[in-house]
């Protein structure tokens, strides 16, 4: 039987719709209400226990849209919240992590450069993904403070200086995978290969394997959605600022309200 309720999906801004984007390529036929936390970016500045609260509030709300399964389309919260939020629902939830298993498998020097928050760099739940599926590799978590606010707010002068500056210390380390790890970076993805042009470093990001990952667990409960799709997003800051920023980064027109957590 078709279950036609929306997968919801939150960050702490525009970066999920990196996520939402791959999700939809793949799953076409379903409903979704995406809420981007804008009032509270950067999630890397926050501390776990608001991690856990602001996740948790969100998750309330998009539960109020009535969401089969919900989707953390941010890597720090995913870091930081996923276990409590796994604790206090009981719908199936997704996180969003850096790729360090493809990684591993694809790295032919053994050298991998994790771009990630600063928080997100730093985080347990990161070490203990490279002990697990890295273990004998070098794997280099380099912290990339501002680089996500650059590019919520679209600044473009601002994006080339900080990517200028961490692909610097990316190129040092003589890493040939470089692993996006915030959700907001795949965007910048053509601007990252033209920067290291000529190389063989590889690029790589989580959002088509998250929605691989959405494919499987709705296949299993056979959930998929059969009619009118719908997509609701909503900002926590100002919605115009947000719709105009998302229209142009997902090539239509988005209308976004205000979501009050
Ligand atoms: N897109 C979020 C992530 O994947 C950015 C977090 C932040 O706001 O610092 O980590």
């Amino acid at each position: 039987m078709a279950d036609n309720r929306p997968i919801g999906l939150f960050d702490s801004g525009i970066g999920g719709l990196s996520v939402l984007k791959e999700i939809k390529r793949l799953l076409p036929g379903e409903s979704f209400v995406f809420l981007a936390d804008q009032a509270n970016i950067p999630y890397g500045a926050k501390t776990q226990r608001q991690l856990n609260e602001l996740s948790e509030r969100i998750t309330r709300f998009l539960l109020t849209h009535d969401i089969k399964l919900l989707v953390v389309a941010c890597n720090t919260a995913t870091c930081y919240a996923i276990d409590h939020l796994r604790s206090t629902f009981i719908i199936p939830i997704v996180g969003v992590v850096p790729a360090i298993k493809p990684a591993a498998n694809l790295t032919k020097e053994g050298k991998i450069a994790i771009m990630a928050t600063p928080a997100t760099a730093k985080s347990a739940y990161l070490k203990k993904l490279i002990k697990e599926f890295a273990p004998a590799l070098n794997v280099f978590r380099i912290g990339c403070e501002g680089l996500e606010e650059s590019v919520e707010y679209l600044k473009l002068k601002e994006i080339y200086r900080l990517l200028d500056l961490y692909l610097n210390k990316v190129k040092k380390t003589g890493s040939d995978v470089i692993v996006l790890g915030c959700t907001h970076y795949p965007f910048l993805k053509q601007e990252i290969k033209k920067r290291i042009n000529g190389s063989n470093i590889r690029v790589i990001d989580s959002g088509r394997a998250i929605a691989t990952r959405v494919k499987s667990i709705l296949e299993d409960s056979t959930s998929f959605a059969k009619g009118n799709v719908q997509e609701l997003y909503y900002t926590t800051a100002d919605p115009r600022q947000f719709s105009k920023i998302a229209s142009s980064l997902l090539k239509y027109r988005v209308i976004a309200r205000k979501a009050l957590i």
